[in-house]
């Protein structure tokens, strides 16, 4: 059970972050992600989704409150959605794919088993045109079925998925209406959702940096350097050992969603009694040049 759970959450981790990288010129994403698992595992709702405009997440939903709510910078933001009218929408969307999951395991006569379903669907426009939509389930983290709206219609990649294609496009209609949403209602919402939210997407934060240093095991010294509070999410970071460029250690970079900005670290080892200069360098689209912060040896 330990070890369901864990893969079960490495799949969650896994398929949690954006599709898209970051915000580019005048190119905006509203991407949703629903995961459903057949039995909810401590303290992970059974149902969730979640909605991310570019690589931010807006919005989020679960079986257990059954409430969309606004969240990180999105709850200061008033009037772009009637979240009580879309608790409605996606209760009756976690019905539809909670259904879907336990067809799926009963194709498999499984209908015990630990399973997890999640879909993400979405569209993208750039310069105010649609530039791309997407539709897809993954079950067990495994591709199961995805809509291609230029057939138009559901492509399956496991044998229960034929059962799924045969229901959702038992009516002609239904393929009709899959691609309206992914070609039409989509990029409406989104052009919506833009209005409230152009200013948080498009915001150039400007990086802090600061350089640290610490002993690592076995006495070798690292130089840390760390930019933070900045947005959008794209740093070019490196350290210069008398002016040339350092392969690094180590280096990270992460999305704080409760106030939409990022962090990111690069780390390298300098060897006992080096007195060269380290340099950290630091690139971001918010500013007119590269950050230079020398490390002081004390
Ligand atoms: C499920 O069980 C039924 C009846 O026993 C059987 O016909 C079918 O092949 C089984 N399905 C799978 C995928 O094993
Ligand atoms: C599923 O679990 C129930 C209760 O634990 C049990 O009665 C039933 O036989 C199980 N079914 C299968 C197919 O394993
Ligand atoms: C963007 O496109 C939509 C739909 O085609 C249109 O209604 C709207 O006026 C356009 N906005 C701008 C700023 O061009």
């Amino acid at each position: 059970m330990v070890r369901m759970v864990s893969v079960l959450l490495s799949l969650l981790l896994l398929l949690s972050p954006a599709v898209p990288q970051e915000t580019q010129d005048g190119r905006y994403s509203l991407t949703y992600i629903y995961t459903g698992l057949s039995k909810p595992i401590e303290d992970v709702p059974a149902f969730q989704a979640l909605g991310l405009l570019n690589d931010l997440q807006f919005f989020s939903y679960n079986s257990r409150d059954r409430k969309s709510q606004p969240v990180g910078l999105w709850r200061q933001v008033e009037g772009m959605e009637d979240w009580e009218q879309d608790s409605q929408l996606q209760k009756a969307r976690e019905d539809i794919f909670m259904e879907t999951l336990n067809n799926i395991m009963e194709y498999y006569n499984d209908s015990n088993g630990s399973h997890i379903l999640q879909g993400r669907f979405g569209c993208e426009i750039e310069n105010n045109r649609s530039s791309g939509a997407f539709w897809k389930y993954y079950y067990d983290g495994k591709d199961y079925i995805e809509f291609n709206k230029e057939i138009p219609a559901w492509v399956p990649f496991d044998p229960a998925a034929q059962n799924t294609k045969q229901k959702w496009e038992a009516e002609p209609v239904y393929v009709q209406q899959a691609k309206a949403y992914l070609e039409e209602e989509c990029p409406a919402t989104l052009r919506k959702y833009l209005k409230y939210s152009k200013n948080i997407l498009d915001r150039q934060d400007p990086p802090s940096v600061v350089v640290t240093s610490y002993q690592a095991p076995g006495g070798k010294k690292k130089l840390k350097c760390l930019a933070y509070d900045f947005y959008p999410g794209k740093i070019d970071m490196h350290w210069t050992r008398a002016g040339e460029v350092q392969e690094p250690e180590l280096q990270g970079n992460v999305l704080h969603d409760r106030n939409g900005t990022y962090q990111s670290w690069v780390v390298v080892a300098v060897p006992p009694q080096d007195t060269a200069p380290y340099s950290c360098h630091v690139q971001h689209s918010s500013l007119a040049q590269p950050l230079v912060v020398p490390w002081e040896a004390r």
